[in-house]
């Protein structure tokens, strides 16, 4: 067969399970309307959670930047990439998080390979809970450490995985909010595990940062105790999602970071991240700093859909075991195909929500992941409320 007929029959392979993917071309700025084919859409599939990404403040502040900066960055981080809005960003995130120093890297995808494959060695083994983000998977992949999983959230299984594990350094690592179920780590029992059995905890906090707990540090400021860099030593969060803009960062000890600078491959060969995303991301900081009422707004529109499902009949999403609702609350419908099909029969009904098949979730867990944001209405929740009624009942 040649090498087309085979790339070829890959895909129509996917086809016939439903399972192939392809781009929308969205024709306007990102918020919580779209237009499709000339057509506006209310997108409830982004993870521009509070409504950042377009913002006017963090806007400018990228406008104002590239002014003073330029658009490219020039080089890596090692050469000459590393510029004062890198620096300042690093030092505010590392004061906002509570760890002695933050690193940037150019996304959430670099951070997660580039730590993991830093700090694992040969003799080392990396326990992943199983509904754990790709990048995380593919990290421990990519070091040369042994890969084990762990059932979704079940402690007590890490707790006799990490109690007969004989590796010279265990790392435990987790997403804090899990990106297709929205569900949360239980972040006090990964700690009472790690310490009690000497293992390193790591947490990607990508959806939880900005959204959830009383300062909006994401899931570690949900738990009643503070959590300090001795219970969670290697945290990560990304600028994608609620903080609206791009790239990723790594906080810890002085220690953790002098090593990802020293030894983390993909933080040291690629480009920096242009000095203009430091800025706006300094500046979505500042706004997620000042609270305003954006997570309120955000919360009010998570129950607003939630209550209006349970009067429905529409099955949600477990309510949360501690703290706020995440702004992911997926509609699991089965089959790739029903999953499909749904998603088409409401963006003809003017709502916006991708299907998530397999293999970014389970064979037969196929879902509508449904994400909100701050600048979502009422009425907007109204219409997918309808929507979804002709659909489900
Ligand atoms: C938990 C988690 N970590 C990391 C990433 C990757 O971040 P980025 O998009 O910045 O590469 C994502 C999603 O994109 C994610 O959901």
């Amino acid at each position: 067969m040649s090498f087309n007929n085979k790339l070829n029959t890959r895909l129509h392979n996917l086809q016939q399970q439903q399972l192939y993917r392809s781009r929308r071309l969205v024709e306007t700025p990102q918020d919580v309307t779209l237009a499709i084919n000339g057509k506006s859409l209310i997108n409830f599939c982004s993870n521009d959670y509070l409504g950042l990404a377009n913002h006017p403040e963090v806007n400018k502040a990228f406008k104002k930047a590239v002014d003073e900066y330029g658009v490219g960055s020039g080089a890596s981080q090692l050469v000459t990439g590393h510029q004062k809005p890198h620096h300042a960003l690093e030092e505010e995130l590392a004061d906002f998080f509570k760890r002695d120093r933050a690193l940037l890297f150019s996304t959430g995808y670099m951070a997660n390979l580039g730590v993991v494959s830093a700090l694992a060695e040969r003799n080392d083994e990396i326990f992943e809970d199983k509904l754990n983000h790709a990048s995380l998977i593919d990290a421990a992949l990519l070091s040369h450490a042994k890969l084990s999983r762990f059932q979704h959230k079940d402690t007590k299984a890490l707790d006799t995985q990490l109690i007969t594990s004989n590796a010279k350094t265990k790392f435990v690592i987790s997403d804090g909010v899990f990106s297709m179920d929205g569900d949360k780590a239980d972040l006090k029992s990964l700690i009472n595990m790690t310490q009690k059995n000497n293992a390193v905890l790591m947490i990607d906090d990508a959806h939880g940062i900005g959204v959830l707990g009383k300062n909006a540090r994401g899931i570690m400021d949900e738990v009643e105790a503070d959590v300090f860099q001795s219970d969670l030593p290697i945290f990560v969060g990304t600028f994608g999602k609620a903080f609206g803009t791009f790239g990723a960062f790594v906080a810890g000890s002085e220690a953790l970071i002098e090593n990802l600078i020293n030894f983390s491959r993909s933080y040291i060969y690629t480009t920096a991240m242009p000095a203009a995303i430091a800025e706006a991301t300094r500046t979505s900081l500042r706004l997620i700093k000042q609270g305003g009422n954006l997570r309120e707004n955000l919360q009010a529109r998570i129950i607003q859909f939630r209550d209006g499902c349970n009067e429905r009949g529409i099955s949600v999403a477990a309510a949360p075991e501690y703290g706020q609702h995440s702004a992911i609350q997926p509609l699991i419908v089965g089959s790739a195909d029903k999953a499909l099909m749904l998603s088409q029969a409401l963006q003809r009904d003017g709502i916006l929500i991708s299907a998530i098949r397999p293999p970014t979730v389970p064979v037969n867990t196929s879902r509508l992941r449904i994400t909100f944001s701050a600048n979502h209405t009422a009425e907007h929740v109204e219409r997918l409320l309808s929507a979804l009624s002709r659909q489900l009942c």
